[in-house]
């Protein structure tokens, strides 16, 4: 037992105390007092799928576990809430099971706790056995280029906010009085944000999307959307099933130039069978004869377009400088193979006229907390498989694990590993033994300073209020997106 505590001490990094040496320890206090905790108390940071289903797993499988889930906001899910677009519904079904884990009596939602703000990670790790941090990427990454502050430029991350009623985006109000918008980036997200803006007004109407959002659209005179990418067809980073939806558009049609296909339909024989399939449809709609789409496509009034090998090189400024009027992009050509492919500036430039540019390049984590180490680079905090590096009891999951990709199903798998990782560290005795005050203690300090705490049968109310008030506009709900008039709801 001493020399394997050893190992994970050393390999764990643990910098405070230093274990006793293994021939002293076999009946050494030491190690009786870390040994499993029958009880454990853990508490989990952030109520998005990675803390959620961090503690689905937690719960399941030691059946004595206690999981408090602390969120900044109000509400939980985080991006199932604040991210996913409102017309796929399907996908939040995830809600459900999310649902159930909230509901049981081990485990406890504790939002409104801004951890890092109104609680520090260090008091946090005082009072549980462990703490895990699935605290997700709530920065968007900068273009660092002139002219990013100009009005008419916007984070995608802001945009998606807004339309899904995250409070600190309530009041964005995108000016869309302009004939074309510019997206920078060709992922997942730069395709919701465009199918957000093309959609017929009508279907948006009978999704989730906030009231506000829907009278803005309503009025909206983009009538073309560029969708544009740094690298080829070949390096896109959307998947099959949003460009099908974008393609099915109704009252839009697609703007491909087939000569940024040419040569395509050899170099796919040899990738992987998804990417193959989405180039093939990109292929298909680029080459498709005008007129040849759905009804609805012959009488567009709108359109959406790739545009390939541009990188966003500065936002120009309308002649009096107070907007944008466009965006200059740099030429590139690709260089490397594989994974690898990078682009590169050819040395000429384009520019392309627009009213509004929305930045969809990723989004970022942010530090939450100067005792927790965190690699700015690559945005995440460092760990193994979970395991923050240097600081034994500490974990992460989610985005904050690994980078601001991958869908719901990624997180799931990656926040279940990190469970594991946890639960065998219990079991190897290498969580602090002995009770700890769990919740108590934090209830203390957080009432002592002024935090009203939101409770998951608090969440459940605001849940109901917002399904009633959807109900006579034909919506699922319609959410809130006051904080003060949801703790006013509240009663607090
Ligand atoms: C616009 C968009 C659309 C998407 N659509 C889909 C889709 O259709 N299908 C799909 O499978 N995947 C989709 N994804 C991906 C999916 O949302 C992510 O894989 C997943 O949400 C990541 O989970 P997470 O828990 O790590 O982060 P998040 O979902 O961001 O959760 C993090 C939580 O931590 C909270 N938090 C942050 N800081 C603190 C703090 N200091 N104290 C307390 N709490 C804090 C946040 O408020 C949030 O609730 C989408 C992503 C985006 C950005
Ligand atoms: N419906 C869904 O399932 C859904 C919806 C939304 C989001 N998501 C998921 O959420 C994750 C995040 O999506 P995302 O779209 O934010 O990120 P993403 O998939 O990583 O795409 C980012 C895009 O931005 C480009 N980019 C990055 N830095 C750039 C720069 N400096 N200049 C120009 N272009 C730059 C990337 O190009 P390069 O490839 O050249 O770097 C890429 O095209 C993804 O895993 C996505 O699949 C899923």
């Amino acid at each position: 037992m001493a020399p394997r505590c050893w190992l994970w001490w050393h390999w764990l990094g643990w910098p405070r105390i230093r274990p006793p040496s293994a021939s002293n320890s076999t009946n050494s206090g030491f190690y009786r007092h870390f040994s499993a905790q029958k009880n454990p108390q853990i508490c989990v940071v952030g109520s998005g799928p990675a803390g959620f289903y961090t503690a689905q797993h937690l719960l399941k499988h030691h059946t004595q576990a206690h999981v408090d889930i602390y969120e900044k906001q109000l509400v939980p899910f985080g991006l199932v809430r604040f991210g996913v677009a409102p017309d796929h519904p399907e996908v939040k079904n995830v809600i459900n099971t999310f649902t159930q884990t909230a509901r049981s009596d081990r485990c406890a939602f504790r939002g409104n706790v801004v951890v890092g703000k109104d609680v520090t990670v260090p008091e946090l790790q005082g009072a549980y056995h462990a703490v895990v941090l699935s605290y997700g990427a709530e920065d968007h990454q900068s273009l660092e280029i002139p002219g990013e502050e100009l009005p008419g430029v916007c984070s995608a991350r802001a945009f998606v906010g807004w339309y899904n009623g995250l409070p600190e985006n309530r009041e964005l109000a995108p000016d869309l009085s302009c004939d074309t918008a510019v997206i920078l980036g060709q992922g997942n997200v730069a395709l919701d944000v465009a199918r957000i803006l093309l959609t017929p007004h009508e279907l948006l109407e009978k999704t989730d999307i906030t009231e506000a959002a829907l009278g803005v659209l309503r009025q909206s005179r983009v009538k073309t959307v560029w969708i544009v990418g740094r690298r080829g067809p070949l390096q896109v980073a959307f998947t099959i099933k949003e460009l099908r939806e974008m393609i099915h558009l109704p009252g839009t049609r697609s703007i491909l130039d087939p000569a940024d296909f040419l040569g395509l339909q050899d170099r796919i024989k040899e990738v992987p069978r998804p990417r193959k399939r989405l180039m093939e449809l990109l292929l298909q709609t680029a080459t498709e004869k005008p007129g040849a789409g759905t009804a609805g496509q012959a009488l567009a009034t709108r359109a959406w377009g790739l545009r390939f090998f541009r990188s966003p090189q500065q936002v120009l400024p309308s002649p009096d400088g107070r907007q944008a009027a466009g965006i200059r992009l740099a030429v590139t050509r690709l260089e490397g193979v594989g994974e690898a492919t990078q682009a590169v500036p050819t040395g000429d430039t384009e520019d392309l006229p627009c009213g509004l540019v929305l930045s969809s390049v990723g989004y970022k984590s942010r530090p939450i907390d100067p005792s927790v180490p965190f690699d700015s680079k690559l945005g995440i905090i460092p760990n193994v498989e979970g395991r923050v590096v240097g600081v034994p009891g500490l974990y992460c999951s989610g985005w904050v694990k690994r980078g601001p990709t991958g869908v719901i199903t990624t997180t799931m798998t990656d926040s279940f590993l990190t469970s594991q990782m946890l639960l065998q560290d219990l079991k190897a005795g290498l969580l602090p033994s002995g009770p700890r005050p769990g919740f108590a203690a934090i209830q203390a300090l957080l009432s002592s300073r002024g935090v009203r705490l939101v409770s998951f049968s608090d969440w459940e109310k605001l849940d109901a209020e917002e399904v009633s008030r959807g109900q006579g506009a034909g919506k699922p709900r319609e959410k809130l997106v006051d904080p003060h008039e949801m703790l006013r709801l509240l009663g607090h």
